[in-house]
């Protein structure tokens, strides 16, 4: 498969219906080979305005449809997105270096929010209230916020997408995406199958540019009535101080820290077997990675050894490669940062189990690793590595791991594996924390709330509340003669 022979591929950006162009350029590359595999437009603040204002238009009329009419669209998008699951994850996977079964995976997943809100669509439901007084009678019901915006991150390209664009469109707003200027292709490939499935013009555009001067219009432009991000808690804490001006809603899902821990009495396999899933899942760059690994003192030795043997098994090597199991970092900075992190946790008194060395000098290459004796204080404890790093923390009691796992400003998810009801009980009252995983590596779903607590971000993606971050009450107190 080449781009060229896709024929959903699309390098310009979706607006108002067509396919435009800039005459600057973003170059997207191959994290594995590192070229330059496509240029995309590069559009600014006043391309982003006249989207904004194209989309105030759309949602004039959007917002009058049926949910059953939004419904059938959605359900096409789904159809069309599923056919599709080939060419989507083949461009997935050379923007973004995971590997193609687990591009596939993801385009099953980001289908997956479509489906579920295209039937969420027509459950959206008012309210008669009991009135105190006789005469009165009080009502409430549910609109579309107006206009959203959404700005993506680079690690899931299209679920990331399809879990905002799918409440906003099914709820009757109108989004203006931008993706990740290092995964466009993905979004823009999405927009041509939203635009098959007949979502009208200006319904949802993408648009693909400078992150700076696109992020600013959308959280300065007044039409713009939400703003959806996932990313860094440090841009989203910025986000959210441009959007406070005009008491924008927003929903943010931001950078997490994840403990993951293995209690004396849980099943060493299972849990060896379910942090590989959750750890190795797009080399470690996912928000609710386990970042750090507690064992309790009795089955630290038998689960380090079942560890290292999982570990020294993944493949290394560019996603499109069959036998791959783990694929490049998307860039040299995220390299870095996880030579820093290992470093600092080395010069602190860790030692390296497994892995720790970039294998060759160029491309985004990382050894899956584990690191052990690590103490509380390492940057890899401290802060998300977002790469192929396990460090290990040896604990005895309870109430130590949960001084520990809590000992951070985050609090999107966590992990416990445990055979003890009472202990999973008390644990989980106990971490502050949006998700728990609890004996599984496995969490994310659509029909599940997503979202965490603390410095992890505001609002919840998914579930059956999460197309009510696109809607506003209104009550209505209806006056009346006996
Ligand atoms: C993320 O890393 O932000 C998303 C992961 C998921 O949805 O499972």
């Amino acid at each position: 498969m080449t781009f060229q022979s896709i024929s959903i591929f699309r390098d310009k950006c979706l607006l108002n219906g067509k396919w435009c162009d800039s005459k600057e350029k973003m170059p997207v590359y191959n994290p594995s080979s590192q070229k330059v595999i496509a240029q995309v437009p590069s559009m600014g603040a006043s391309e982003t305005k006249q989207a904004i204002r194209d989309a105030t238009q759309a949602f004039s009329t959007w917002k009058q449809t049926s949910p059953m009419h939004r419904a059938k669209l959605l359900s096409e998008w789904h159809r069309l997105i599923l056919d599709a699951k080939s060419s989507l994850a083949y461009i997935m996977s050379v923007e973004q270096g995971k590997p193609l079964a687990e591009a596939s995976a993801e385009i099953d997943y980001a289908a997956s929010y479509v489906l579920w809100f295209a039937e969420e669509a027509m459950r959206v439901q008012g309210e008669v209230l009991s009135s105190a007084n006789p005469h009165q009678r009080l009502i409430v019901t549910r609109s579309p916020v107006g206009v959203c915006a959404a700005i993506t991150p680079w690690n899931f390209p299209a679920a990331m997408i399809t879990r905002k664009v799918a409440p906003a469109l099914a709820s009757g707003c109108t989004m203006l995406v931008k993706p990740a200027q290092q995964t466009p292709l993905t979004a823009l490939a999405l927009g041509e199958l939203a635009t098959q499935a007949g979502f009208p013009a200006g319904v949802l555009q993408i648009i693909t540019g400078e992150a700076k001067d696109i992020g600013e219009e959308m959280t300065s432009n007044p039409q713009v009535r939400k703003l959806s991000f996932t990313g860094s808690t440090k841009i989203g804490s910025l986000l959210m101080s441009q959007c406070a001006h005009d008491v924008k809603k927003i929903s943010l899902e931001l950078g997490g820290n994840a403990p993951f821990i293995v209690f004396n009495n849980s099943d060493v396999s299972v849990a060896v077997e379910e942090l590989m899933k959750a750890k190795f899942r797009n080399a470690g760059q996912t928000c609710i990675s386990p970042n750090r690994v507690y064992v309790q003192s009795g089955v630290k030795d038998a689960f380090t050894q079942s560890l290292i043997k999982a570990i020294t098994e993944l493949k290394l090597g560019d996603g499109l490669e069959p036998e791959t199991t783990i694929g490049p970092l998307i860039d040299e900075a995220a390299v870095q940062k996880v030579i820093h992190h290992i470093e600092n946790a080395k010069a602190l008194g860790a030692s390296v189990l497994c892995g720790g060395n970039r294998p060759l000098a160029d491309g985004n290459w990382f050894e899956p690793t584990l690191l052990d004796n690590v103490p509380p204080n390492a940057l890899c404890v401290v802060e998300e590595t977002f790469g192929p790093v396990v460090p290990l923390v040896t604990f005895d009691s309870e109430q130590e791991v949960i001084h520990l796992a809590n000992d951070t400003p985050f609090g999107l998810a966590a992990y416990l594996f445990s055979s003890d009801i009472h202990q999973v009980e008390r644990i989980t009252n106990e971490i502050d924390s949006g998700m728990i995983g609890i004996n599984t590596g496995v969490i994310s779903a659509a029909n599940a709330p997503f979202g965490g607590v603390k410095a992890s971000g505001l609002g919840r993606e998914g579930a059956h509340t999460g197309i009510e971050e696109y809607l506003e009450m209104k009550y209505q107190c209806y006056g009346f003669k006996a």
